[in-house]
């Protein structure tokens, strides 16, 4: 199987509302291995490289006020089909839309304050890990030593 490789951002409303740990249980407990991971401060110069697409957008603004507004933590979440897969367990980009189960849909409200982004598709994750990450910051290693200490 094919592993792939996405970004997640747990966003600022995640940091205020404590629920790093419980977003990152979701990912572990699905099966997901963390191949990087750090807290930052997302900075404008960030914010607009990353949401280089929406830049022109008239909620942009709104939007690089909330990510800059409290730190971030970024991951790079690793396994088969990572990229779908997260995609559905965050849900649908509204809290009031998102399916009950989903991340969204169990925490969140609104369509800003939506707790956690992910690369939408391959070319995406490609151009958002290294934003984040230098090659050095990502860890390969098996995950066979968690079964043996079962
Ligand atoms: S679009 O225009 O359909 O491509 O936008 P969408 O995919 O729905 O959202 C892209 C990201 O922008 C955020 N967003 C907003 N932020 C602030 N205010 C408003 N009104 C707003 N609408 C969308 C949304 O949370 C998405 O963030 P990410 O981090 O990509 O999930």
């Amino acid at each position: 199987m094919p592993q792939e490789q996405t970004l997640i951002l747990f966003k600022p409303d995640a940091i205020q509302r404590r629920l790093i740990g419980a977003l990152l249980s979701r990912i572990e407990n699905k099966g997901y291995k963390i191949a990087g991971l750090k807290m930052l401060q997302v900075t404008p110069e960030l914010a607009r490289k990353h949401y280089e697409e929406h830049v022109e957008k008239p909620f942009y603004p709104h939007l690089e006020s909330f990510i800059t507004s409290a730190p971030v933590v970024a991951l790079v979440v690793e396994g088969p089909d990572a990229i779908s897969v997260m995609r559905t367990m965050m849900g649908s980009t509204n809290g009031r839309e998102a399916n009950p189960g989903t991340i969204r849909g169990d925490y969140g409200t609104s369509r800003q304050m939506n707790l956690i982004h992910g690369s939408d598709g391959p070319e995406a994750a490609k151009r958002e890990i290294p934003i984040y990450f230098q090659d050095n910051e990502l860890c390969e290693y098996s995950l066979s030593l968690a079964a043996s200490l079962m």
